[in-house]
């Protein structure tokens, strides 16, 4: 089983991904995960592992099991370097962090801007975050050049709303439009409306949290339940031999969602990359499409 992989853009469908969040196994998951058959990484310098993951690809191809052109690497530029100066040194610092000469995709990882310095999440006297007036459209030429440059072989964006969307896409003088946009989608938060949009406009949906993220308080709404609890998805698995997991992994991409979903234990990224040998019926999509409750586990105070 093997997932096709293409350099310049998203292909249309479904695409499975491993994203690095900070830890130490990062490099050994990595590795398991490129031998299991992952080649998307979804990665960010604000992960603060892109050494780790860039390590795990260069070893990997050094054994000769993979080539650079097989792994699909997206890296984030960050909310304190949306100026356009500084979006070319951002990528290069986070190419040089990886060891590698582009990646495959870099997107604007959020939509606002804080003030640019060494503080990663700045904040005044009163503990309030401390935002940055930019131009969205300037950042995203800064971006373009990026990818005419070839540091980056595509660029997208994560967690844009439609508004958001539509101001790039009606950029005057717009060069190329975002591949991807990445945000929270799967069972519990569907994303119907933002999902046709996209369509529409042939931006591939890549969703994060696609297992509903873990349980924890400080930074996820646990007000909303487990999604891998959920009797539905747990009850389409038994029929399969699948798990809840498997289930929520396989309803996204059968819609044409991307999926990346997060884990640093061996047994569970084999099992999410279990989802290619069965596929749902139309009444079981309909099922988990009605699981929505239009709740997000990431909320994104900021
Ligand atoms: P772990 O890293 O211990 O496997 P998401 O991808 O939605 O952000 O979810 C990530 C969370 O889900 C992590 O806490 C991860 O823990 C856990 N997880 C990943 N894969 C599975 C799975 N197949 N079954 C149950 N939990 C999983």
């Amino acid at each position: 089983m093997s997932l096709s992989q293409q350099n310049n853009a998203y292909e249309k469908g479904g695409r499975i991904a491993l994203p690095c969040v900070t830890e130490s196994s990062c490099l050994e998951s990595v590795k398991i995960a490129i031998d299991t058959g992952y080649r998307h990484i979804d990665g960010a310098f604000v992960y603060y592992n892109e050494h780790e993951v860039g390590q795990a690809i260069r070893e990997k191809i050094a054994e000769g099991r993979i080539k650079r052109e097989d792994i699909f690497y997206c890296g984030k530029l960050w909310n304190t370097c949306h100026p356009p100066e500084l979006v070319r040194p951002t990528l290069e610092k986070t190419l040089k962090i990886l060891q590698l000469d582009y990646v495959d995709l870099y997107i604007i990882e959020l939509p606002m801007a804080f003030k640019p310095g060494e503080a990663i999440y700045p904040k005044d006297e009163n503990g309030k975050f401390i935002y940055h007036e930019t131009d969205l459209c300037a950042t995203w030429e800064a971006m373009e050049a990026c990818k005419d440059a070839g540091l980056a072989k595509s660029i997208g964006v994560s967690n844009f709303n439609r508004r958001q969307l539509e101001m790039i896409l009606n950029k005057p003088g717009l060069k190329y439009k975002p591949v991807s946009n990445q945000v929270e989608c799967h069972p519990y938060f569907t994303q119907p409306k933002l999902l046709e949009f996209c369509r529409q406009h042939d931006i591939v949906i890549v969703g994060y949290s696609p297992l509903g993220t873990s349980r924890d308080e400080s930074w996820v709404n646990v007000s909303s339940p487990p999604l891998l609890k959920d009797p539905v998805l747990n009850a389409i698995g038994k029929k399969y031999n699948k798990t809840a997991a498997q289930v929520a992994l396989r309803f996204s991409i059968q819609r044409g969602v991307v999926v990346i979903p997060k884990s640093f234990n061996p047994q569970r990224i084999r099992e999410n990359f279990q989802i290619f040998d069965f596929s749902l019926t139309e009444k079981e999509m309909k099922e988990i499409e009605a699981l929505n409750k239009n709740v997000r586990y990431v909320e994104l105070l900021m």
